[in-house]
């Protein structure tokens, strides 16, 4: 098992990521020695439950630990205020209180979801990540952003809230299914991309080890993806500066999710988003044409789409961009490439030229 210190500028909200291939039970027995709560709450969505649900309870009752679980439908369009309330009512009638704590398991809709809940319920009770999708662990359960949507906008009411710990258990991808696995890795290019572009050829050149879930391989990329994402929220923690490039391809990405009401997953939104990112920091004359030519040729090559789907307008993307939280004013804020490795905040890109960008990589 490996594990990563997120060192937060306060002490005492830094906590640990612990990754390994069948690690459940030593992540629930240090959960058992820590004392983060007097009981626990799983939060899980349907389908992650039925397939994993029952052996967390029964690790947890193992430990001697009094534990409730509550479940809603899975999907974007649970992420919402009601589901919230529906969870945070559950905990109420349960006689959860600011001694009980709560554990995420499932992917990044349940991750965000469980941490708002804990960061508002009693004005804040903890909570631990046990993510189950590959977006999940090599994303959404490291950093403590929480959020839910609301009115044709992505996580517009979300806080800050640091989880205690974040236990990766790689056994779990066993269940994913293959859409949802090829899902996360778009934000694994993304770290290449932003960050280390070798990890693009890496992933490029092992495609079969990904196909297999390679042991090895997936402890290794999930690592790697872990240490890129803690080493920016370190720096960064509540997103005033760099850790905005972590949102390379969300600008795009969070408007396409948005314009196709949810139905499309946000690893191949955001691939679409990258790709456009890539193209429109080409047209600007800054990334050259080659960079960009690698990029989409590391998305498709990993079976990522990487132009807007026929199904969706582009007026409609357009339009859902305008209520992208990340706007300052008429200013929507992209981050562009200078080169793989190089990105740049540049709130100044011409609507037309994104409409253009975005038309272009149709044909
Ligand atoms: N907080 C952050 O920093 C951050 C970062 C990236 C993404 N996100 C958010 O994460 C969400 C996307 O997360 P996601 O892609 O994990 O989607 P998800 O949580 O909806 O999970 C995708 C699907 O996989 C199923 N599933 C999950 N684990 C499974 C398993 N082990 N076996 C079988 N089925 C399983 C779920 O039931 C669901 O149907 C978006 O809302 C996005 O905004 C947040």
């Amino acid at each position: 098992m490996k594990t990563l210190r997120v060192n937060l500028p306060r002490p005492s909200v830094s906590y640990d990521i612990h990754i390994g291939f069948g690690i459940l039970d030593r992540g629930v027995f240090m959960i058992a020695r820590s004392g983060w709560g007097r009981d626990y709450t799983v939060v899980s969505d349907e389908r992650v439950f039925h397939h994993h649900g029952r052996r967390l309870m029964g690790l947890l009752a193992d430990m001697g630990l009094a534990a409730q679980s509550v479940t809603f439908p899975p999907g974007e369009a649970s992420k919402t205020v009601e589901t919230a309330l529906a969870v945070a009512r559950a905990l109420a009638a349960q006689g959860a209180d600011r001694s009980s704590a709560l554990i995420a398991l499932g992917g990044g809709v349940v991750g965000d979801l469980t941490g708002f809940v804990a960061a508002v319920y009693m004005r804040g009770i903890p909570y631990i990540q046990v993510p189950t999708t590959l977006m999940a662990q090599v994303d959404s359960a490291v950093g403590g952003k929480t959020a839910v949507d609301e009115g044709g906008a992505k996580n517009i009411l979300g806080v800050f809230h640091q989880p205690k710990a974040v236990i990766i258990d790689l056994e779990l991808l066993e269940t994913l299914p293959p859409r949802e696995f090829v899902n996360g890795l778009a934000e694994i290019v993304k770290y290449g991309i932003i960050e280390e572009p070798d990890l693009l050829d890496l992933l490029e050149a092992n495609r079969k080890a990904l196909e297999d879930r390679d042991r090895d391989f997936m402890t290794t990329v999930v690592s790697r993806s872990c240490r890129i994402k803690k080493g920016i929220v370190e720096i960064d923690e509540e997103e005033r500066g760099v850790r905005r490039v972590l949102n390379f391809g969300h600008t795009v990405g969070h408007a396409v999710e948005a314009a196709s009401g949810y139905v499309i997953p946000h690893g191949e939104a955001v691939a679409m988003g990258m790709a456009a990112a890539a193209g429109l920091s080409e047209r600007l004359g800054h990334l050259p044409r080659e960079d960009r030519e690698r990029i989409v040729r590391c998305l498709t090559s990993l079976g990522l789409p990487v132009a807007l789907p026929a199904g969706v307008e582009t007026e409609a993307v357009m339009e859902a961009m305008k209520r992208d939280k990340k706007k300052e004013g008429e200013r929507i804020n992209f981050v562009l490439l200078k080169r793989p490795g190089m990105p740049f905040i540049n709130g100044g890109v011409p609507p037309a030229l994104v409409r253009e960008v975005l038309e272009e990589g149709r044909s």
